[in-house]
């Protein structure tokens, strides 16, 4: 069941593999985030968890605004309703089209290089832009999900920040925010409270240097729980946010993941069983539909759909692709299913479709929202 709808109608409905998304997941994770983080500074939604458009509007709606890394993302993010005051344009490559695609709209660009602040200046000399700061802090998370470390390639390193400030006032810009992302899916505190505290020693010489800065974005990164536990205690980065920054400073957010993840279940179904060894299950979702397990050895529960009173044997779900690293979870305790029988695979509304690829030339997944009880159709399976 997804918000007292039977997943078994949806796959008859609209066949399987499929993504289905509840709107109530989205508003509860939004609302936990507005009415902690909110009440301190701006909420940006990272679009590349999600860009469902109907995903987009619904969490536009609630007056969350944009976190965008393309041309495409800003349009997907206008077109979903979000005004382009609240639209924030990241990204470590940022072409030259695209920085002018955004100064067009009036988007509010963090930069990452000194050769983007120049690039910047090029197009529009005035513009307010932030300066995206690697603190040197390791977020504690899969190591390629870390990018706040000196061997990762985002923002400026601290000791040069000053410089890059410097070099952007002589440009002609108005650095006038601190901007940092160190990483994602991260747990704990500790990591958000050593990049805040390089933040603010890096706030206070820029002022004593006569530059002021007047925003503090502090990025995403806000880790879910993808099986036993609780999600990030967002209320304990509120308190700490107030305890240590200072009055009058501005404050944003980059949450993406926080937001999607626990809205989607991806809904797979048995094709073939081969007891050996190991007992394979074969899905017909494969790794091109949803990467994270492949790439991170991330873990998803998986959940059998239709109900089997058996005892429970340790299975591997794997997909049809032609890897190897096509499992999406191994030694999953389950009743083993018959053929046909539909498996859920839980928490996949952020970084699952996104990422999904058309690998071994299978065709994109359609999309299903269920609002108040009812699904709609929010993207089409692709050809
Ligand atoms: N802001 C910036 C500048 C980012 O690069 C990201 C994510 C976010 C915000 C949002 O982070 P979140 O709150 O969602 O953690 N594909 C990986 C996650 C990569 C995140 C990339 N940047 C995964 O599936 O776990």
């Amino acid at each position: 069941m997804l918000d007292r709808l039977p997943l078994t109608s949806i796959a008859r409905e609209y066949g399987t593999p499929i993504y289905v998304y509840s709107a109530s997941s989205i508003r509860r994770q939004a609302a936990r985030l507005m009415q902690s983080l909110g009440t301190i500074g701006s909420l940006h939604y990272a679009v590349k968890a999600n860009s469902n458009p109907a995903l987009l509007a619904l969490v536009f709606s609630m007056g969350i605004g944009a976190d965008t890394v393309s041309r495409r993302e800003i349009q997907a993010a206008l077109d979903a309703g979000c005004p382009a005051d609240r639209i924030i344009f990241s990204g470590v490559g940022k072409t030259p089209e695209e920085l002018a695609f955004a100064l067009e709209h009036d988007i509010f660009i963090n930069a990452e290089s000194e050769e983007e602040l120049a690039a910047i200046a090029l197009l529009r000399r005035g513009t307010h832009v932030g300066i995206r700061i690697n603190p040197g802090v390791d977020a504690r998370t899969h190591q390629y999900l870390t990018t706040g470390m000196d061997e990762n390639k985002f923002g400026i390193p601290v000791d040069a920040a000053p410089d890059a400030f410097r070099l952007a006032i002589d440009a002609g810009l108005v650095p006038d925010t601190i901007s940092c992302h160190i990483g994602s899916q991260i747990m704990s505190l500790e990591p958000y409270r050593k990049s805040l505290a390089r933040l603010l020693e890096l706030r206070d010489s820029l002022m004593s240097d006569g530059i002021p800065v007047s925003r503090l974005d502090l990025g995403g990164g806000f880790g879910i729980n993808y099986g036993e536990g609780t999600d990030f205690a967002v209320e304990d980065l509120r308190a700490l946010l107030r305890r240590d920054v200072p009055k009058g400073m501005k404050l944003s957010f980059e949450p993406g993941r926080y937001i999607a993840g626990h809205a989607g279940t991806l809904v797979t179904q048995v094709l073939y069983r081969k007891c050996y060894t190991r007992t394979f299950v074969v899905v017909d979702a494969g790794m091109n539909d949803l990467i994270r397990p492949a790439l991170y050895q991330a873990h998803h529960t998986i959940l059998p759909v239709t109900r089997r009173d058996a005892e429970l044997i340790p299975c591997d779900i794997v997909g049809p692709v032609c890897e190897s690293a096509d499992c999406f979870a191994q030694d999953v305790p389950l009743p083993l299913p018959e053929q046909g029988d539909l498996l859920a695979i839980c928490d996949t509304g952020a970084y699952g479709w996104s990422m999904s690829s058309t690998y071994n030339s299978r065709p994109l997944l359609p999309e299903v929202l269920i609002e108040d009880g009812e699904p709609a159709l929010i993207r089409e399976r692709g050809l």
